[in-house]
């Protein structure tokens, strides 16, 4: 008998399906980003070539509809470009959030699941949908959607997992590396034979502590202090008694177009 590799949507599941956060159950999810609006902005990195490289993409469209919008960290640096702009996510909280900043009137918000999207909003030129996808156990049709809500460009940023240095070093600490979403996004577009391109959008960022005992608070490593100094060394400026602690990280942005010109 001939066996076949589970194909790139199975791979997927089987990774969504091992989160022990059990965050593929929606109402998880849910739970999170209901505890997670909040402060989920001041925990994100500012991600200002991203914006610049989406605000040039979107020169002529007419309408943009983010998909998991949040708390519109993204979508409202862009809002001012497009005349119709729609922030669609689950999360109440995460909504309220966006909708606390005062949005111009040309920005709606719905309330509703990635699943219903198609029930809930129309077809928008350009789709984002950053982030977004993570729990997702069927690729298929969540991609599928996405491609249906938008009528020229469909965006998908992702990353794969490489960030931060210390988190990357407590994370191999414990044997619990992130996945590499982006890649298996990537293939998983493939796999559907649409047209795209991908990009990838560099990133930095830069934190500064006022000393050592701030910055290995900080970093929650398990591992002696000069070992931690000397792994992060490269990234680190000494400043004052404290230290300036600076990386860069990789967006991946694949972009889905409809007119065979992504
Ligand atoms: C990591 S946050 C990203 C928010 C925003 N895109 C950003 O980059 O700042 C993921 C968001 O997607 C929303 N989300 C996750 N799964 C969803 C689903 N199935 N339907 C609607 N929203 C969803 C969450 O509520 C959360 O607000």
């Amino acid at each position: 008998m001939t066996t076949f590799p589970p194909d790139i949507f199975e791979r997927w599941r089987t990774l969504v399906l091992s989160a022990r956060s059990e965050r593929f159950r929606a109402e998880r999810d849910l739970t999170f980003w209901q505890g997670k609006a909040a402060d989920y902005d001041q925990s994100q990195p500012a991600l200002p070539n991203t914006l610049a490289w989406l605000h040039g993409q979107l020169k002529g469209s007419r309408s943009l509809l983010e998909v998991g919008a949040g708390t519109g960290r993204l979508l409202l640096s862009l809002a001012g470009a497009v005349p119709h702009v729609t922030a669609l996510d689950y999360s109440p909280d995460m909504l309220a959030q966006l909708r606390a900043k005062n949005p111009p009137e040309h920005v709606q918000t719905v309330c509703c699941a990635l699943e219903h999207a198609l029930e809930h909003a129309p077809p928008h030129d350009t789709v984002l949908a950053a982030w977004s996808l993570a729990y997702q156990p069927d690729l298929h049709a969540a991609l599928h959607t996405l491609h249906a809500l938008s009528r020229r460009d469909l965006y998908l940023l992702e990353d794969d997992g490489i960030g931060s240095p210390h988190v990357q070093l407590r994370r191999a600490l414990a044997g619990t590396p992130k996945p590499a979403r982006a890649s298996l996004l990537r293939e998983a577009v493939q796999a559907l034979g649409w047209t795209f391109a991908a990009h990838t959008i560099t990133e930095e960022r830069e934190l500064s502590f006022a000393s050592t005992t701030e910055l290995l608070a900080y970093c929650r490593l398990p591992l002696p202090e000069q070992e931690i100094l000397a792994h992060l060394q490269p990234h680190l400026t000494r400043a004052g008694n404290g230290w300036g602690y600076r990386w860069t990280f990789d967006v991946h942005v694949l972009h889905i177009g409809h007119q065979g010109k992504a």
